[in-house]
């Protein structure tokens, strides 16, 4: 997969050299290529943001320098590439649209800062790309480079051979609906408080049918939300307490 970003702060992104994505990227799983916004301005200030039309407060981002860094990008390769425009103003993101971007094989992250980027923009990108923008929950960063981290992890472990052990991603919250249960490991006895007996029981189906009991009770407290949307697609009647 190739992913591009473009940001007024490249170095945002130097995590994206550590870890399991920074292995894949040296194992050539993963092509990453970070650029400057600010060389794709032409005056000696590198400017890349204005006051807004109609007036109100902080400044928009200005459509050249997007437009010349997109129609460079786009340039690079010949497939279509997805753009994501991380926002507060987006589609949320999900796992099951992780997954949706992990079949992808060129996805390019424009990174807005101030009040956003000259709409005019997203107009011009969708010649050239399939457009989406995204939202990674109901709270207001300060621009789309810490969302591009957290887009990026998600969808890079998706990505056959970035995780050894793929059956981790099966159980994990999210990918059916509900969320974890509960883990533990030794010692069975730590700071007075034990390891639930079930899981020293060596009793497979018992341990099975406790973690999804676990699922439920965690689910039905913490995201009833999530309780509701899976019971409705499987048409269960849902129990009355959990
Ligand atoms: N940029 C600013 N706020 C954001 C949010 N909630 N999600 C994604 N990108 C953002």
């Amino acid at each position: 997969m190739r992913l591009d970003v473009v940001s007024i702060f490249p170095e945002y992104l130097a995590p994206l050299d550590l870890s399991l994505i920074g292995k894949a990227r040296r194992d050539g799983l993963l092509g990453l290529h970070v650029h400057d916004l600010r060389d794709f301005t032409h005056d000696r200030h590198r400017t890349v943001d204005d006051t807004p039309y109609g007036g109100g407060a902080g400044m928009v981002m200005k459509p050249e320098p997007w437009g010349e860094a997109l129609d460079h990008i786009a340039g690079q390769g010949d497939s279509r590439p997805t753009l994501i425009v991380p926002g507060p103003g987006g589609t949320p993101f999900t796992q099951a649209m992780a997954r949706e971007l992990a079949q992808q094989d060129w996805l390019v992250f424009a990174c807005g800062r101030y009040e956003g980027i000259d709409e005019r923009v997203y107009e011009h990108a969708r010649s050239a790309y399939d457009v989406r923008v995204v939202s990674l929950g109901d709270y207001v960063l300060n621009g789309g480079e810490v969302a591009v981290l957290a887009i990026v992890e998600a969808v890079a472990r998706l990505l056959p051979g970035v995780i050894g052990n793929a059956a981790s991603l099966v159980e994990e919250s999210h990918e059916d609906g509900l969320l974890e249960y509960p883990v533990y490991t030794k010692p069975a006895q730590w700071d007075g408080r034990a390891v639930p007996d079930v899981l020293l029981s060596g009793d497979h189906g018992r341990i099975a049918r406790w973690r999804h009991e676990q699922r439920l009770t965690r689910t039905a407290a913490r995201r009833p939300d999530l309780l509701h949307a899976s019971a409705t697609l499987r048409g269960d009647d849902l129990p009355g307490e959990l």
